[in-house]
């Protein structure tokens, strides 16, 4: 007799586990299905994000940029460090344990919300009387019927083709994690968002770090004007960045990796490093769901198909985050994840694609939220742009950390904001009001009249709002 649920979710990253949680809030009876394993083989939920993405890189990125203050800016502090010293393998043991925080966290919340909790893998049987049969193989041995699927089984990351990840020399995020020493050199292929976050974490701890990029442009999808200041911040930090190079044969000595590559004049180079970081997007993950036994259409690229509801083809079967169309980002899964929990209780969720934030977490971060500069014209919209650097907040000069702008876009005729980018100290942060600004369809006029703390970083934005108007007050 298999167990029945209302709704079984595949996968328990942030747009699984949410998508439970919210469901079970609404009164269904909820099972999730989650095969992640910690290194005693316990359960790890929250996927990707939890265990090899979002939470852990940004452990590493606090604990190197410490580091990297301690060893160079503590000074202009009148702080002096004497034989200040690093324990990368400290470090990851840290993370490690952030990392556990939040799998019992995501645990603790399966159980205040009565979401049944399965640790093992979900496949796909058959179409059954009242829903979907699914099998799960793993530490839980079950056969479970659900009347509505959600499946949230997330991305792996894209290998270079003919050079799989071996994880020792050839490292994906998951590997990149892991290092429990600093490679003397680091090539990364892929200056994306993996390649500048992991790149700076090795950097600060001592990597001497080069990045091949393939596109001519750096950073092609983030305003130009940021993405300039950017690539200057972080090649004087000590980042190598090549553009529009062509990666050739990427081999594994005893030595470490050598890779083969043509620069952007077309001249044939070998880069020598210890560890290779391979940074070239993801794949979505459909192994082992067996999609094909009920018939789930998939695309060219492997996604499952989903209309802007997050319908697949089969009635009752949903799925969200980084298996379908749109950007990898957890927290436009967990949106999605609601939304859906929502539709099937009857209700009518909603995601706002144009509102979805995107973050850098370099140092200065990246922020933004919106169109660029560069897609309002080719969209033949007209604007007004303005800007304000933190050179000129008080707040960012007494933190010792001027780098970098806010720059917002507002419709020419309307003044309503089309988009907000920053590069600066807490960029991550700052975004989030321009993000309510732009869901509540704000103009710039408004963000120009709310007060805002003094001194605070979130000053430039008012400012940059202000500038739109041509009218700084500390500029
Ligand atoms: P990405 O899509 O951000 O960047 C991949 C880069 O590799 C691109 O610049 C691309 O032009 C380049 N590339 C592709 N093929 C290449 C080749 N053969 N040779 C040289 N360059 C090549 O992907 P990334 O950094 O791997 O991240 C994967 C996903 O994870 C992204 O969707 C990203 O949004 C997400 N993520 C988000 C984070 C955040 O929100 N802070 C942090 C880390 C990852």
């Amino acid at each position: 007799m298999s167990k029945q649920f209302d709704v079984i979710v595949i996968g328990g990253g942030p747009g699984g586990y949410i998508a439970a949680i919210r469901a079970a809030q609404l009164g269904k009876n909820v099972a999730c299905v989650d095969e992640w394993k910690n290194s005693t083989g316990g359960p790890a939920p929250g996927g990707t994000c939890t265990n090899v993405g979002c939470i852990p890189s940004k452990a590493l990125l606090q604990s190197s940029e410490h580091f990297e203050q301690a060893s160079h800016h503590f000074a202009d502090h009148g702080i002096s460090v004497s034989s200040l010293k690093m324990d990368a393998a400290k470090m990851v043991a840290r993370k490690d344990a952030v990392v556990k925080q939040n799998n019992d966290g995501i645990l603790y919340l399966f159980k205040k919300n009565k979401v049944n909790f399965f640790h093992g893998r979900a496949s796909f049987v058959k179409v059954a009387e009242g829903g979907y049969e699914i099998k799960v193989s793993g530490a839980a041995e079950e056969t479970l019927l659900g009347q509505q699927i959600i499946v949230a089984t997330g991305s792996n990351a894209r290998a270079l083709p003919g050079t799989p990840f071996d994880e020792a020399n050839i490292l994906s995020n998951e590997g990149a994690l892991r290092l429990t020493t600093v490679p003397k050199k680091l090539a990364l292929i892929g200056s994306g968002v993996i390649g500048l976050e992991m790149g700076s974490v090795w950097r600060r701890l001592g990597a001497e770090v080069t990045i091949l990029e393939g596109l001519p442009d750096f950073l092609g999808a983030v305003d130009q004007q940021i993405a300039k200041e950017a690539k200057k911040v972080f090649e004087k930090q000590g980042l190598k960045i090549e553009l529009g190079v062509k990666v050739g044969e990427v081999k594994v000595s005893k030595k470490g990796v050598n890779v083969a590559w043509t620069n952007a004049k077309g001249e044939a180079q070998t880069l020598e490093a210890d560890k290779l970081i391979v940074s070239i997007g993801r794949v979505p993950n459909t192994i082992g769901l067996n999609a094909e036994a009920v018939g789930l259409k998939l695309d060219e690229r492997g996604a499952i198909v989903v209309d802007a509801d997050c319908r697949t083809n089969l009635p009752g079967v949903w799925a969200v985050g980084d298996v379908v169309r749109g950007p990898m980002l957890a927290h436009k899964a967990e949106e999605e994840g609601v939304a859906v929990a929502e539709r099937i209780a009857g209700q009518h969720g909603h995601v706002n694609f144009n509102t979805i934030p995107f973050v850098i977490y370099t140092s200065p971060e990246i922020a933004w939220v919106g169109r660029t500069e560069q897609q309002l014209k080719a969209d033949g919209v007209a604007y007004k742009a303005g800007t304000f650097p933190f050179l000129a907040n008080g707040r960012a000069r007494a933190l010792g950390d001027t780098t970098g702008m806010v720059k917002m876009l507002a419709d020419a005729a309307t003044d309503e904001i089309l988009g907000v980018h920053i590069i600066g100290p807490m960029a991550s942060e700052l975004i989030a009001e321009c993000v309510m600004a732009m869901e509540f369809r704000a103009s710039s006029e408004d963000i120009a009249r709310i007060c805002h703390a003094h001194p605070s970083l979130s000053e430039s934005t008012k400012e940059a709002a202000l500038a739109v108007d041509k009218r700084t007050l500390n500029f």
